[in-house]
């Protein structure tokens, strides 16, 4: 039988049991996770297995990036089924602080990115989002001290912005992002995809088929707006409410306006019915 993973709620136990690890010299990789697995998590898990001797995954939701109006109280949260999940990948330690650990009474002190932050991306339409995942994730990466930490590429601007943070930050990691899961469709994988309907299911692939056609359709050289004026037709045909389809510089984020000034990256959120989706993906 697998060995079920330790979980770990305070910092000093946490420092206490990586210690030894450190001691003889066994690298460490970091999933950082707000839980509810899926199996992009456990391929982010996967690849840290290959490139640290022990990998702890961490386990918050973390309040500071869900505005007041967000989904906190209704994130999923199913704490078993993560621990079966892995038990199952052989993860060495959950790091499953409570809020009160996270952000103890006084706590004020809280990063507030810009760069790729304040692209006018997810930004624009979740302002609060990055200084709440930046500062979470510093902690993170400051607790845990890794030497990898590995994110997915759904949440591309998050894993620019943290990229960036722990390069600003001096901090001796490598932060590493891997591409995204997804569905036989199409769909990329994330928690909140349990909130679809059946419906909103079958239009869901309507936003990564966009992004494969923009895709290639830039590559063939037609003009970037032109492409994605009709890209952004598509998906609110398809019932959504859109909030950006864009392409982008795929380091900075900053707008771009021809193939040659890339590489590019084509970024989009839109909402059906009450979930929000984001994708993207690389010219
Ligand atoms: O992408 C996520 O799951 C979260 O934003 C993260 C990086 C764990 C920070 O809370």
């Amino acid at each position: 039988m697998a060995h079920r993973p330790t979980v770990i709620r305070t910092v000093s136990a946490l420092r206490k049991a990586l210690a030894p690890f450190r001691s003889r010299g066994q690298g460490i990789a970091l999933v950082p996770t707000l839980g509810a697995l899926h199996r992009g998590h456990l391929a982010l898990v996967k690849e840290a297995q290959k490139r640290a001797r022990r990998v702890v995954v961490s386990i918050f939701v973390n309040p500071t990036q869900f505005a007041p109006h967000e989904d906190f109280g209704s994130y999923p949260r199913q704490f078993e089924t993560d621990m079966a999940a892995l038990t199952e990948a052989k993860a060495d330690i959950v790091w499953a602080p409570s809020s009160e650990v996270m952000y103890p009474q006084g706590f004020a002190t809280r990063l507030a990115p810009e760069g790729a932050a304040l692209a006018g991306l997810e930004d624009k339409f979740r302002p609060h989002f990055f200084g709440g995942v930046a500062t979470v994730v510093a902690k993170l990466f400051t607790q845990v001290s890794p030497d990898f930490a590995i994110f997915g590429q759904k949440d591309y601007q998050q894993l620019r912005v943290v990229t960036q943070m722990a390069k600003d930050l001096d901090l001796p990691l490598k932060v590493i992002g891997l591409p995204t899961v997804r569905e036989k469709d199409g769909l990329a994988l994330s928690s909140r995809n349990v909130y679809l309907s059946e419906l909103e299911r079958m239009h869901a692939p309507v936003l990564y088929r966009t992004l494969l056609t923009c895709a290639g359709r830039i590559k063939a050289g037609e003009p970037i707006e032109m492409v994605l004026e009709e890209g952004r037709l598509d998906i609110t045909r398809a019932e959504f409410a859109l909030d950006y389809l864009e392409a982008r510089h795929a380091l900075t984020l900053a707008p771009i306006a021809s193939l040659k000034d890339g590489p590019i990256r084509l970024l989009v959120a839109a909402k059906i019915g009450k979930t929000r989706l984001i994708d993207n993906l690389g010219v």
